[in-house]
Formats: C-alpha cells, structure tokens, sequence
C-alpha cells in the first residue's frame, strides 16, 4: 500500500521526484520565503522506488508557470511537476532544462563583471551531459557544474 506523507492537496503546483536534500534550494529558485502567502508543504527523504529517497514540495492554490519550474532542472533534472484542480492531476510534466538562465546563478570568478557593483544580473548557457548539468557563463566565459553550489 502507497502511504501519504503530506497530504494531497486540492488545487496547486506539486514539484515530485526531486533528489533527497534539495526541497529547500528548489523553495530558493521558485522564490518561496517568508512573505509567500500560499500553503507550502515539503516532504524530505521520502522513500521512493525510483530513487530511493527523495523529496517532495506541494505550493496550495497556485499554478506555478512552467518557465518557472523548468529553472528547477538546474538542480533537479527529473524532477516532475503535477498540476492538481480538484484533486485530479490536471497536468503532469517533467521539467525541461533551460538553455539561457538570467540572474540565479552566480559566477565564481570575482573578476567577473557580473559581480561588480554594477547591476547586471548573471546570465548563463546550460547544457547537460548525460547526468550532468553544466553551465557558461556569458559575461566571463567561465565554466561550472554542481550547479547547487552556485545558486543565487
Ligand atoms: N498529489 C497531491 N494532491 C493530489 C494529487 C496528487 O499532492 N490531489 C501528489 C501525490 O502525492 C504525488 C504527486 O502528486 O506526490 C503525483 O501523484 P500521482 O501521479 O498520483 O503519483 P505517482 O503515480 O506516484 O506519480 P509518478 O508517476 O509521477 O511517480
Ligand atoms: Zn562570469
């Protein structure tokens, strides 16, 4: 028998099959903090057949855009995404990596102009390959990947 950890929710954006420990950096890119309004339930270290552990976040009431939740790919590149009305899963997807990111990435060379004083925000080129996420920066060139590390 499946048991529930969180309950199911009624209508919202459900975030699945993200690798254990990240729940908390998927909130960071999705720009969830202490002004969010909405219900916001995470599940951490969950047992999954697929993936051993993992975690999972539900956000109430809200219809996260999937530009949005593709950003998550960065860090979760299976992580499925569930638009529940009703109870019913109305959608279900997995995100896609973007290939431009602007501003959630920071460069880690100083010298880079994206961390001058100047408000320029970081702009990086992603690709995968095969497990791994890579990312360029485009003001520097410089070249990352643990992309966790970096998050803004
Ligand atoms: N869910 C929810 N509220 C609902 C319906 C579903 O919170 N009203 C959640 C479930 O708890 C689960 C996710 O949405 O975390 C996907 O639900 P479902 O497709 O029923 O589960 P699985 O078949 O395990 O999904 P998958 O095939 O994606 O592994
Ligand atoms: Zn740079």
């Amino acid at each position: 028998m499946k048991e529930l950890v969180i309950s199911k929710i009624r209508e919202g954006t459900v975030i699945d099959h993200i690798p254990a420990g990240r729940a908390i950096l998927v909130l960071k890119i999705l720009g969830i903090n202490e002004k969010t309004k909405e219900t916001v339930s995470m599940a951490l270290n969950v047992t999954s057949k697929k993936m051993g552990k993992k975690d999972i976040v539900k956000v109430e009431g809200l219809f996260i855009k999937e530009e949005e939740l593709n950003k998550i790919a960065l860090i979760a590149p299976n992580a499925t995404i569930n638009l529940i009305k009703d109870y019913e899963i109305e959608k279900k997807f997995k995100v896609k990596l973007p290939e431009v990111v602007r501003g959630i990435l920071r460069c880690p060379n100083r010298m880079c102009i994206s961390n001058s004083r100047e408000p320029i925000s970081s702009i990086f080129y992603v690709r995968a390959e095969g497990d791994e996420v890579f990312a360029k920066c485009h003001y520097c060139g410089r070249k990352i990947k643990d992309l966790s590390q970096y998050l803004l």
